[in-house]
């Protein structure tokens, strides 16, 4: 087998391992430990304990499509002066991952069952936008971080007010989202026009109402 057709397979396993890394629970690491680590549980109720189950799912989700995202994303973007960035961004995405992913654990619930579905829709976005050329592909992330934004905003008004665990991780979530957000406007992706960030939070929308009960 030649040398090039060998990288070609060490590739196709690379990305398969991620895929499932992301798919299944517990398959990955986190860099930082979580902000709720060391912060003492609070009493929820049977329907706060759901509602703060079903709005970390959503979050969860969002967390799997920013993997894919990335991940289609490196397969076909050129981005050569600002993958250092982007790699960073993704390893950020791998904490909020494991951290959302363990906090679901501790409400005693479970990422959403349609994870696998929203992973191949995001995976193939990415992979179109990082072939259009980077202005493109670095102004999806910047949107798509506005959106997650808005939901963790949101979400953050929604937590119970002694869910301490839960609002740390959130709070750290947006700190960092709003980051990567900003450095790929910085690094020259295109502001998107009104009309496709409409089109984005309508898509966003079906996915949080999806991930919020299944
Ligand atoms: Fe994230
Ligand atoms: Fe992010």
């Amino acid at each position: 087998m030649g040398q090039r057709r060998l990288s070609l397979v060490d590739r196709l396993i690379g990305e398969a391992d991620t895929v499932l890394r992301t798919l299944s629970n517990r398959g990955n690491q986190a860099a930082r430990p979580s902000p709720a680590a060391g912060h003492s549980e609070t009493e929820l109720n049977e329907g706060q304990r759901k509602h703060v189950a079903g709005l970390m799912r959503v979050n969860h989700t969002g967390e799997v499509c920013a993997q894919a995202l990335y991940q289609g994303q490196a397969l076909t973007a050129r981005l050569p002066t600002v993958r250092e960035e982007m790699d960073h961004a993704a390893e950020e995405e791998v904490d909020h991952l494991v951290w959302c992913e363990e906090r679901l654990r501790q409400l005693d619930s479970r990422p959403s069952l349609f994870n696998p579905a929203w992973y191949g829709l995001s995976f193939a976005i990415g992979a179109v936008a990082g072939a259009v050329g980077d202005k493109v592909s670095l102004g999806f992330v910047a949107a798509t971080e506005e959106r997650v934004c808005n939901h963790l905003k949101d979400h953050l008004k929604q937590l119970p007010e002694d869910d301490r665990k839960s609002r740390l991780i959130l709070q750290q979530m947006l700190e960092d989202e709003e980051r990567h957000g900003e450095n790929a406007l910085e690094a020259g992706g295109t502001d998107f026009p009104r009309p496709v960030k409409d089109a984005m939070t309508a898509v966003s929308g079906l996915m949080t109402k999806s991930s919020y009960w299944v």
